[in-house]
């Protein structure tokens, strides 16, 4: 990918350029716990955002999508906001990283990815770590330590793209390490990286390729019941939390506040056991905790759809160790701990039986653990 779109820049814009890249992420466990101050457990996959970029010597940013075929130009004021999404997560970026002080003066970009889109693997956050370490790289001498990188990406979606995500994905793909799985604390922002080793199983995620396109940002919405129940607690998040604290307060709050806290105080724990029983070799113990968030998403958080509960179904039925919705909901992958010899079959099962379901076949994406955002060298 590197040569091509040095080639389409070289095309473009007439001069060399240096190339960038940064990563999807997949996450075992620990779901809409981020914003809670809870623990997640992502790591970086091996597909990815690539941008070739040059400085351009004027104040205006020239970015050309090579997979949307498609070109914008904007200035680096905050006035000079593009009106195209994809655009707005460069031009996000770049304000973002000003306004804490960095430099940012005119470029030329291409960019392409195969991070699949609207599957749950945070192509959005790819981009965004892509550019703010090029950024960092090109303009700040690489002044600008990880989490404030992670934390650009982060503040460009809650800013110029109008979701109050939490550090995750950006986190993911800015710290990535191949092979690794990484406990994050998002409270301290403490991290360890954790070798993932499945001797006998893969990891596998079976992309719906549903989207519900839902009004009134349900993501916000999710996050809202949780600082109210944080609030009416008096705690800072559900972090400090406790089922015994929830049940004491249950009465003053509704019962779909009520079943959204549940769910996080639940999930909060299970990110430990899975890191525990991990470190054992205890994939049973990791697939079972798999299967209680995939209920607790669609029970209690209500971010599953039928789609993604029946390839829950479908894996259970197969004997897979572990199945859950993976990422924010509404639509997106599953991600699956299946045992090397059960592959094949739970593969076949899913496909026919999903298709013979909802007319389409899921998409089979293989995932290896990989490198977060660097830059790309021969
Ligand atoms: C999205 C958000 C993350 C996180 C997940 C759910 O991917 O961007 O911050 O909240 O949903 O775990």
């Amino acid at each position: 990918m590197k040569e091509k779109l040095q080639a389409i820049f070289k095309e473009k814009f007439g001069t060399d350029s240096v190339v960038y890249a940064s990563a999807g992420r997949i996450n075992l466990i620990g779901e809409h716990t981020d914003y809670n101050g809870g623990f997640v457990f992502p790591g970086a996959i091996d597909k990815y955002i690539m941008a070739a970029i040059n400085i351009n010597g004027t104040d205006k940013v020239r970015a050309y999508s090579a997979d949307l075929d498609k070109f914008a130009e904007f200035g680096l004021n905050e006035a000079d906001a593009p009106a195209e999404q994809w655009a707005r997560y460069i031009f996000g970026v770049c304000r973002e990283t000003i306004k804490r002080g960095g430099t940012v003066k005119g470029f030329d970009t291409v960019f392409a990815g195969n991070v699949p889109l609207g599957a749950g693997l945070s192509s959005s956050a790819a981009l965004e770590s892509a550019f703010a370490f090029a950024l960092n790289d090109l303009f700040n001498d690489n002044k600008i330590d990880k989490f404030e990188l992670a934390k650009i990406g982060q503040s460009t979606e809650h800013n110029y793209c109008g979701v109050n995500c939490g550090i995750m994905d950006q986190f993911a793909s800015v710290f990535g390490k191949k092979n690794c799985l990484i406990r994050l604390d998002c409270r301290s922002l403490e991290y360890e990286y954790f070798p993932f080793d499945a001797k006998g199983y893969k990891l596998v995620l079976l992309d719906s390729k549903v989207k519900h396109e839902l009004v009134d940002s349900p993501y916000n919405k999710r996050r809202e019941s949780c600082e109210r129940v944080a609030k009416a607690l008096g705690v800072e998040t559900l972090r400090d939390a406790s089922i015994e604290m929830l049940n004491g307060i249950k009465d003053q709050i509704s019962q779909e506040d009520y079943n959204r806290a549940e769910y996080v105080i639940d999930e909060k724990q299970r990110v430990l056991d899975v890191c525990d029983a991990l470190q054992k070799g205890d994939f049973e113990t990791v697939g079972d905790r798999m299967y209680k968030t995939h209920e607790g998403m669609s029970k209690l958080y209500e971010v599953s759809c039928v789609e993604l509960d029946y390839l829950n179904d479908i894996a259970k039925e197969c004997g897979v160790t572990g199945s859950r919705i993976m990422g924010g909901g509404f639509g997106g992958c599953t991600i699956n701990l299946v045992k090397e010899e059960l592959y094949d079959h739970f593969i076949a099962t899913a496909k026919a039986k999903f298709n013979e379901k909802y007319g389409h076949e899921p998409v089979v994406i293989d995932v290896i653990i990989s490198d977060g955002a660097h830059k790309v060298v021969d």
